[in-house]
């Protein structure tokens, strides 16, 4: 019984992590599905620019690393990197 406690704690630790990984916010979904096809979120979930910085970083994505992303999703991606993941994210 103490095994399966602990198992299952270990599990629902793992996941609240993987959950954590990038801030909750809207556009979140957008930015996972548009930004972890090549690689996993962890390439910028610890970093922390302003609009301008993140703007070049997506546009570095698609021009330099062949990254296809819509207008509508580029717009939704830089709202929510320059919101939550920014310098100073709102609390
Ligand atoms: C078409 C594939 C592709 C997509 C989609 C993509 N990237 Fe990348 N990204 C790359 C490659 C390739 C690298 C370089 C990997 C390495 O150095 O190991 C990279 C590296 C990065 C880096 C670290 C190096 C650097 O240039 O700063 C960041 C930050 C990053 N990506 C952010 C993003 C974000 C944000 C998105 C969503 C807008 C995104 N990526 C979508 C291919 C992609």
């Amino acid at each position: 019984m103490l095994r399966k406690i602990t198992l299952l704690a270990a599990l629902l630790t793992a996941f609240a992590w993987a959950q954590k990984d990038l801030p909750e916010g809207d556009g979140k979904q957008t930015t996972v599905r548009v930004c972890t096809s090549c690689h996993g979120a962890e390439m910028f979930s610890a970093t922390r620019l302003g609009k301008t910085e993140w703007d070049a970083k997506i546009a570095n994505m698609t021009t330099e690393r062949g990254a296809a992303i819509t207008d509508a999703d580029y717009a939704t991606v830089l709202k929510y990197l320059s919101t939550y993941m920014s310098p100073a994210p709102p609390k």
